[in-house]
């Protein structure tokens, strides 16, 4: 089937086979940054943003990205131009071997974009998919209130992103 949807802010039109996983179609489109950990939806480490929501790419159906907004991690920021939580995580060493980083960083997006300003327990609950199996949480939880109180401070740091054309078949 052919699919159309927004990756990173690059448009995308291609074929997927009708069982074909969205984890398995990003990853597949280079986004690494999505991780496979359980493949059951219980560890969040595939998490993005769908139309700004959180969902489990492990759980859903590639055709069910038709026309949507998929953001990973890596369209948060990167390297050289890291968003707020990214950045926050680093600092906070909320990252250790990284392998939940990615799907957290998510999950802290979709929480601030609802909750600007959240208290460590709704940054708990924000979060509670996500397994982290290196840090103990109290790291995340303070780079996500870090995160909020410089995104409080400087409005307008959420993804940019000039839309272009990317053709494939995953
Ligand atoms: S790989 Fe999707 S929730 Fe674990
Ligand atoms: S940093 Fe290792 S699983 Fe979270």
């Amino acid at each position: 089937m052919r699919l159309s949807f927004t990756l990173n802010g690059q448009a995308v039109r291609l074929d997927a086979a009708p069982d074909q996983r969205a984890v398995d179609l990003l990853r597949g489109l280079g986004a690494l940054d999505v991780k496979e950990g359980c493949g059951t939806g219980e560890c969040g480490a595939c998490s993005v943003l769908v139309d700004g929501a959180h969902k489990l790419s492990c759980l859903m159906l590639a055709a069910q990205l038709e026309g949507r907004e998929v953001l990973t991690a890596s369209g948060l920021g990167g390297e050289a131009d890291p968003h707020p939580i990214q950045r926050a995580f680093a600092e906070h060493g909320a990252v250790q071997c990284g392998y939940c980083t990615a799907g957290m960083t998510i999950a802290a997006a979709a929480l601030l974009a609802q909750n600007p300003d959240p208290t460590r327990l709704e940054a708990r609950r924000a979060i509670s998919g996500n397994l982290c199996r290196c840090t103990g949480y109290v790291k995340i939880v303070d780079a996500v209130r870090a995160a909020a109180r410089e995104m409080a401070d400087a409005p307008d740091q959420g993804p940019d992103g000039e839309t272009t054309d990317r053709e494939g078949a995953a």
